[in-house]
């Protein structure tokens, strides 16, 4: 089930994140985005009340444009369907808050994650060289809906 993210989520949050990339979000940063009126931050979990999160998903939307800022799920829980879940959800989400287009940026070499995005009809827009850290380019995607 997905629901909203609260702060007695950030432990698991914040391990998904710091073992999903080499510059992980702090607990700051996703406490930053909660309290953020434009942004939004959800977490999956499994059927039951003791669940830990397995996955997140946090995005802002302005106007009828929406970003993907972040998402991740737990190593041992990927390419189970899980990620898929997250989009389905956050594209109904902004399809309800009548957004226009969805953009993202992912890191060129994340072939799991662009696989996602394109499975959910993201388009290659743009590169960005040498975006992240100043070494590796960001692809910029977006999905009109
Ligand atoms: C990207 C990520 C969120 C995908 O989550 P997931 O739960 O594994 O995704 P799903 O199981 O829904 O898989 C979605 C598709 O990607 C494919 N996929 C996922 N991981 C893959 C991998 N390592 N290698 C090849 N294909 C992969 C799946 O097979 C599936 O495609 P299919 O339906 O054509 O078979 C996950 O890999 C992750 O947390 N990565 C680290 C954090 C990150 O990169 N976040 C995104 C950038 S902000």
């Amino acid at each position: 089930m997905i629901r909203k993210m609260n702060t007695k989520d950030l432990d698991e949050v914040v391990a998904i994140a710091t073992s999903s990339t080499s510059n992980p979000w702090s607990r700051n940063m996703f406490l930053e985005e909660m309290l953020n009126p434009l942004a939004y931050c959800f977490i999956y979990r499994r059927k039951g009340s003791k669940q830990p999160p397995i996955g997140f998903i946090c995005f802002r939307n302005v106007g009828d444009e929406s970003e993907l800022l972040n998402m991740g799920v737990h190593p041992q829980y990927r390419q189970m369907g899980i990620g898929k879940k997250l989009m389905q959800f956050y594209i109904r989400f902004c399809n309800e808050m009548k957004i226009k287009t969805l953009y993202l940026e992912v890191d060129s070499l994340n072939q799991p994650a662009i696989h996602l995005y394109q499975l959910s009809s993201y388009q290659l827009q743009g590169i960005r060289k040498t975006f992240y850290r100043g070494k590796f380019d960001a692809l910029l995607m977006v999905k009109k809906i």
